[in-house]
């Protein structure tokens, strides 16, 4: 499963991607406006630092407007995955450049109804948000396993995008499910790493090997 990283924070990006765990990048107009800075200018800067497909997402709600901004945000790099809203007018946006061969990210995904439609519009991605629907008392997973199963009876090849994660389970269960990409926060990325049990048998390890006296650099 390719992990992207769901942030517009260059600092954060930049750091994470010296892991060698990064496969692309999410953003979205709530995390560009967290960031503070210029929509362009920060997808540009992340275009250089990740080689992986980095997605950025139009503001326009209508069919021509979408082309319109598509088509500048396209030109910023050609690893730019153009995010659309899972709307009629984001589906044809998603067809207009996918048949340019273009990548186009369909978000804002809530069903599976929703991910078969942006797969018959040829999109590269689909989002469906699991924390969101986890948020109104629904089970987000289940909708990925909707989603793969319908991917596989058709032989789909747009790729799963788990979004809207929250915590490592939902990491885990993705990877269970067979979903092709979680995007994931910088902060869940980071948990993922960390157990009690490894923090403690690293300090009896230290512990232990400060009694022999030892250096490895000598
Ligand atoms: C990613 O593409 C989505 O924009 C993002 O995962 C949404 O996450 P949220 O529900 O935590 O805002």
């Amino acid at each position: 499963m390719k992990f992207f990283v769901d942030t517009a924070d260059i600092d954060e990006i930049r750091d994470l991607a010296t892991t060698g765990l990064l496969d692309g990048v999410t953003t979205n107009p709530s995390l560009i406006a967290k960031s503070g800075r210029d929509f362009l200018d920060v997808i540009a800067e992340i275009c250089d630092i990740v080689d992986g497909p980095v997605s950025g997402e139009v503001t326009a709600l209508d069919y021509e407007g979408m082309i319109k901004e598509g088509e500048v945000v396209l030109a910023i790099a050609d690893n730019v995955a153009l995010k659309v809203p899972l709307t009629v007018d984001g589906l044809k946006a998603c067809k207009y450049f996918a048949d340019k061969g273009r990548m186009v990210n369909v978000t804002l995904c809530f069903s599976a109804a929703q991910a078969l439609l942006a797969a018959k519009a040829g999109a590269s991605f689909i989002s469906p948000f699991v924390g969101r629907h986890d948020d109104i008392g629904q089970d987000g997973m289940s909708l990925i396993e909707d989603i793969r199963t319908i991917y596989d009876n058709y032989d789909f090849k747009t790729e799963i995008l788990v979004a809207s994660v929250r915590h490592p389970i939902h990491v885990t269960d993705a990877a269970r499910i067979g979903a092709d990409v979680c995007t994931i926060p910088p902060k869940v990325i980071r948990q993922l790493s960390k157990h009690p049990l490894t923090d403690n048998g690293l300090a009896a390890f230290m512990d232990d090997w400060a009694k022999t006296g030892q250096t490895i650099l000598k």
